[in-house]
């Protein structure tokens, strides 16, 4: 096993100002803030509403933010993973335009796509960079605009998403503390359960795509929760066992946040008190790959040296899986 460890020293976040609240929702669709809240656990999402402006924008706010907290310069950076699923073009990469917003020219720079799990994939990847000794300090976001794949006369998908970025800096350190161990899955059962159905390659944009709503988030909601209750929780209590952790021993737990009820089902699976577990659902909605860094950008503060803290999620695909941290500053 190598003697480097990937640790996380330095957590930068962002949200867009703009409030979508469940009353004003209800004016545009025909939903219910006791429907929202009752059956996922949102309150409010935010949204960017600056025109001409992509996810990038929100991860570069996100890292200035981190830059800021970490006396980190740009030039430093020789590594950046983006987890998103809605970069601001196919082409080029959001990794590459967040570089050039940076001002970052000395780094290896690409997306990760997988889905709602972008993050902590995108995580465990950069952690692999930095154990080969040869990666000094990377950026790590999870950064997403859903409100640009999200169709606002679907009740059924319109309250879930918002907008957001987290990043986390990640560099070598002791053998104690950062990235302890991962257990990471792919079923492509989900394939057509949650999509983006036009735009790719498969099926090119057209006036019928466009006409169809296939250019936003489909979603067949009872079997990805299902999928999702079953795989959160199971590889979060796998990756505990495996470690011979108990309930007791974890610090923080730190869900992917698509719906209370599903984080529900991973905290009783797992046996961490309801006291340890981040969550932001209510604020900000389902914001996908950021959920994640944006919880620990916010909670940060409760953070001590040592603390045995749980990453899961679950998203398209599908993707889940977990990370194990030993937080170390
Ligand atoms: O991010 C990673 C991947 N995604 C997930 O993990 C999400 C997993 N799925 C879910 O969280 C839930 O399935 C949803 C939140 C998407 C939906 O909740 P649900 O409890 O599964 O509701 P449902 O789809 O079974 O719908 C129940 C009822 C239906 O009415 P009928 O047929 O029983 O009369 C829907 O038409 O609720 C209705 N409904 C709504 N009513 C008011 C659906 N959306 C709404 C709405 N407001 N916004």
């Amino acid at each position: 096993m190598s003697q480097i460890h990937a640790v996380i020293t330095g957590v930068g976040g962002y949200v867009p100002e703009y409030v979508l609240d469940n009353h004003e929702l209800s004016t545009m669709m025909d939903t219910s803030d006791e429907w929202i809240t009752t059956r996922v656990g949102i309150k409010e999402r935010r949204i960017l509403k600056e025109p001409g402006v992509g996810t990038s924008y929100m991860a570069a706010k996100a890292a200035e933010d981190l830059f800021a907290k970490t006396g980190t310069k740009p030039e430093e950076i020789d590594l950046i993973i983006v987890g998103t699923t809605t970069p601001d073009y196919v082409f080029p990469s959001c990794a590459s335009m967040i570089a050039e917003r940076l001002g970052i020219k000395n780094a290896l720079a690409f997306d990760l796509q997988a889905a709602c799990s972008g993050f902590i994939v995108s995580l465990t990847n950069a952690a692999s960079f930095i154990e080969t000794g040869r990666f000094k300090k990377a950026l790590v976001f999870g950064a997403e605009k859903m409100s640009s794949i999200t169709n606002y006369t679907d009740r059924t998908t319109a309250p879930l998403f918002g907008d957001g970025a987290g990043v986390v800096l990640v560099e070598p350190g002791s053998s104690e503390f950062g990235v302890m161990d991962s257990i990471l899955r792919t079923d492509g059962i989900g394939g057509t359960h949650l999509m983006l159905k036009a735009g790719g390659s498969a099926k090119p944009a057209s006036h019928d795509s466009v006409d169809n709503h296939e250019h936003t988030v489909y979603q067949e909601g009872q079997f990805v929760f299902k999928h999702a209750v079953t795989n959160m929780a199971g590889v979060s209590a796998e990756l505990m066992e495996k470690n011979n952790l108990t309930g007791e021993d974890i610090s923080w737990l730190i869900p992917h946040q698509a719906n209370l009820r599903i984080i529900d089902a991973t905290v009783q699976r797992t046996g961490v008190d309801n006291s340890k577990v981040m969550i932001n659902i209510d604020r900000f909605g389902n914001t996908s790959a950021a959920s994640i860094p944006l919880c620990m950008w916010e909670s940060q503060k409760k953070f001590k040296k040592g603390d045995n803290i749980i990453l899961t999620a679950f998203g398209a695909g599908f993707t889940w899986g977990a990370v194990w941290l030993k937080w170390a500053y």
